[in-house]
């Protein structure tokens, strides 16, 4: 596969390229970036320990590259100061990732590419570039809670003295203040997080604090997230290039699951090839589902401001040759082919007939129907 780094010379694209040159599983990895000679740097870089890692193709390159790119990753942006939230940075970055989006298709992102959207706020752009791109809404992932998650598990497995690989914990929601931690799934060795000794809901308070403020805490000490954010999107284009079709906590464009519409959030996704495959909506505590919920409303109230004060935003937001913002799926808009195979609508239910009784798990699964700074 494929791989054009967008803003490949900053700190995540560079981590990102490392990344996935470490994991030897894609052949072509592209640097851009608006800063020429930084990202010649980070490729030759690189290149240099190519010998050691894998047979990849390595270069620093322009747009010139999208036709032949498989999956787009935009890292680009202003990074946020460390008492900014997510939230601030949209005034800011929102038009440069427009310009972004723009100058991509104009070059000629192809139809059936992928597109990982890693700048903040990560999923007002992500629903931004879904609407502008055209492409099907299973197209088009945004990184989301991937990266809280595994700070989640790094930081709880530190924490009690646990291995981090065997640590499963997962957020979702908004990647911002509004994320949500399911304790409901927490496990460290299949068996359940709460038995293990050091653990305790104030412990379990704590983490989740000090997960949700380590950003601003990278930020802080060393002036942004690299390793951590590059293996997280490792974890989704290897997803995405392996068609392995892992469950993972990304933000897409949903239209149903929780109940909640028009808006791109994290929650269960089946990631292979083409993108997304599926989300999953299953059983939750309560409060879990109502902190979702409030999530998307925050994230709905943000989109809803930003195509109210931000002309191009909202003329984005009407997508190519759309027939208007507001559709939920994403087939036929400009020219491009309707959703492909993997956008087919899927439902599944297990359990007892759709309801969750006696305890039993119900799990439904929904398909989807369909220039500026360096990167940071
Ligand atoms: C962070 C950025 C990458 O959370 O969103 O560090």
């Amino acid at each position: 596969m494929r791989v054009s780094i967008i803003g490949g010379g900053g700190l995540v694209g560079s981590c990102t390229g490392f990344a996935l040159q470490a994991g030897g599983v894609v052949g072509e990895i592209n640097l851009i970036d608006v800063n020429g000679d930084l990202c010649r740097g980070q490729a030759l870089d690189l290149l240099h320990g190519a010998p050691l890692a894998a047979d990849q193709r390595i270069r620093a390159t322009g747009y010139e590259a999208i036709p032949e790119t498989d999956l787009v990753c935009i890292t680009a942006g202003l990074r946020r100061k460390p008492d900014e939230s997510r939230l601030d940075l949209i005034n800011r970055n929102v038009e440069l990732f427009l310009k972004i989006l723009d100058d991509v298709i104009a070059a000629g992102l192809r139809p059936d590419a992928v597109v990982v959207v890693v700048s903040n706020p990560v999923d007002v752009l992500t629903y931004l570039a879904t609407k502008r791109t055209g492409l099907p809404p299973s197209q088009v992932i945004g990184l989301g809670t991937m990266l809280d998650s595994s700070r989640f598990r790094g930081l709880i497995a530190q924490d009690l003295g646990l291995p981090p690989t065997q640590v499963t914990a997962t957020i979702l929601g908004e990647h911002g203040d509004s994320m949500v931690p399911l304790w409901s799934a927490a496990q460290a060795a299949g068996l359940p997080l709460e038995k293990f000794p050091g653990w305790s809901a104030s412990k379990a308070e704590e983490l989740f604090q000090r997960t949700k403020g380590s950003g601003a805490e990278v930020i802080k000490l060393k002036g942004g997230a690299g390793f951590a954010v590059g293996m997280s999107i490792r974890e989704v284009i290897h997803a995405v290039a392996l068609d392995s079709r892992r469950i993972l906590p990304v933000s897409s464009l949903v239209s149903g699951p929780y109940g909640m519409q028009e808006v791109c959030i994290s929650v269960p996704t089946v990631v292979g090839s083409g993108g997304v495959r599926a989300q999953l909506e299953l059983e939750l505590w309560p409060k879990e589902v109502s902190a979702l919920q409030q999530s998307a409303r925050v994230l709905r109230e943000t989109i809803d401001l930003v195509l109210t004060s931000n002309p191009n935003a909202a003329k984005a937001a009407v997508g190519r040759g759309a027939s208007g913002a507001g559709q939920a799926s994403g087939g036929g808009r400009g020219g491009l082919p309707s959703p492909s195979a993997n956008g087919q609508a899927v439902r599944v239910t297990m359990g007892s007939g759709g309801s969750a009784v006696g305890g039993r798990p119900r799990v439904t699964i929904s398909g989807q129907s369909g220039g500026g700074r360096g990167g940071y």
